[in-house]
């Protein structure tokens, strides 16, 4: 079986394979069209061109699954905020105003996030009918540090920012959750089959604060997938151990591991979901030797219980290509 919301939904032991990012700078597709197009959010609610990028991937490897071409930050966007993406710096958000965030309605956050709603019907009609097309979103959490600028550096956060205003912090937490539900809800009724929620700084949340800010907010978007039969997957970057705890509290149909957790490890603690992804995409830009053994880590450890093959977290922009390809032909060829 390789339909991931199938796969999901009866937590089968298949072959099944995408990435994260497989639509981006690494293809010179992609960058063909980049060029044309200097500003990233303007691709995003470009419907035709982000159905396009979408399927650019599948057309070029046969990946079993399509993501559709967004953002995570097209929720803050679509909440009010600027958003600019500098070269080599990351995305730039205009200053938060807590004014204009309480002011939102959800029926003006849809009608502006329309767009991404028209790409994914475009591109559900022109995916083959036995690949799943997912959506996302980013969690709570995660929005939160873009939006309002909580990161020192990659692996630290303004603590100050954070305690200074607990509640307001909470209160925007629950906010984003609500409209976080209706994007989902949106993508699916739009014709996606899946849905994956990245809380890709997961791991810079305190410890104390981790119920909070991760477990909870996670717990809460998932149950709602439930209510709603979308197949969902869990991806909390970063948080190390606690990805048992996660697992046991959020419950989600499927959970993507990060490079740091061994495959071993998850195999033994995360119980009743699909497990995904984990490989280190630095290690597409090592050997194909490297690549093959690695890969085999992870075919061999999971090939008794569901696993989808994916990275610890997105390609990088200076893979090469021909090297995805070669993971996708060894995987498809091997036993287990
Ligand atoms: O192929 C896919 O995975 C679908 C598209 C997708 C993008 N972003 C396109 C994109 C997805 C799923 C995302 C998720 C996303 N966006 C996350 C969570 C996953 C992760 O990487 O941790 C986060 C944190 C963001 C926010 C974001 N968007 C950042 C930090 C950046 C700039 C740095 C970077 O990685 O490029 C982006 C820009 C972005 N989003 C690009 C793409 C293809 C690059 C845009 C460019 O061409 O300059």
């Amino acid at each position: 079986m390789s339909n991931l919301k199938d796969i999901l939904i009866n937590k089968t032991i298949c072959k099944s394979v995408w990435f994260m990012r497989q639509a981006g700078r690494y293809l010179p597709e992609f960058r063909k069209i980049r060029l044309q197009n200097k500003d990233f959010i303007k691709i995003c609610l470009n419907s035709k061109l982000s159905s396009e990028i979408t399927l650019q991937p599948i057309k070029r490897f046969d990946l079993d699954s399509a993501i559709i071409f967004s953002d995570i930050l097209m929720v803050p966007y679509a909440l009010g905020q600027n958003i600019e993406f500098l070269k080599d710096d990351g995305p730039q958000l205009s200053e938060f105003s807590l004014n204009t965030f309480i002011n939102n309605d959800e029926k003006k956050f849809s009608r502006k996030l329309e767009p991404v709603y028209k790409a994914i019907e475009i591109t559900r009609n022109e995916l083959d009918k036995k690949k799943s097309l997912i959506s996302f979103v980013g969690a709570p959490w995660t929005l939160l540090i873009y939006m309002l600028k909580l990161k020192k550096s990659k692996t630290e956060i303004d603590i100050n920012k954070l305690n200074n205003s607990h509640s307001t912090i909470n209160k925007i937490l629950n906010d984003l959750n609500r409209y976080i539900m209706v994007h989902i809800n949106n993508q699916i009724k739009a014709g996606a089959d899946v849905v994956q929620i990245f809380d890709s700084w997961a791991g810079l949340a305190p410890n104390e604060n981790l119920n909070s800010y991760i477990f909870k907010p996670n717990a809460k978007i998932i149950d709602f997938c439930k209510k709603g039969e979308i197949p969902a997957i869990s991806y909390p970057k970063g948080i190390k151990e606690k990805y048992e705890d996660f697992n046991k509290i959020v419950k989600p149909d499927g959970i993507n591991i990060d490079p740091e957790i061994d495959p071993l490890w998850a195999k033994e603690k995360l119980k009743n979901v699909v497990i995904q992804g984990g490989i280190d995409p630095k290690i597409l830009l090592k050997s194909e030797e490297d690549i093959i053994e690695t890969a085999t880590k992870y075919i061999q450890t999971f090939k008794e219980i569901p696993y989808v093959l994916n990275l610890g977290h997105g390609l990088l922009p200076e893979t090469d290509p021909v090297k995805v390809s070669k993971l996708i032909s060894f995987y498809r060829n091997s036993y287990g």
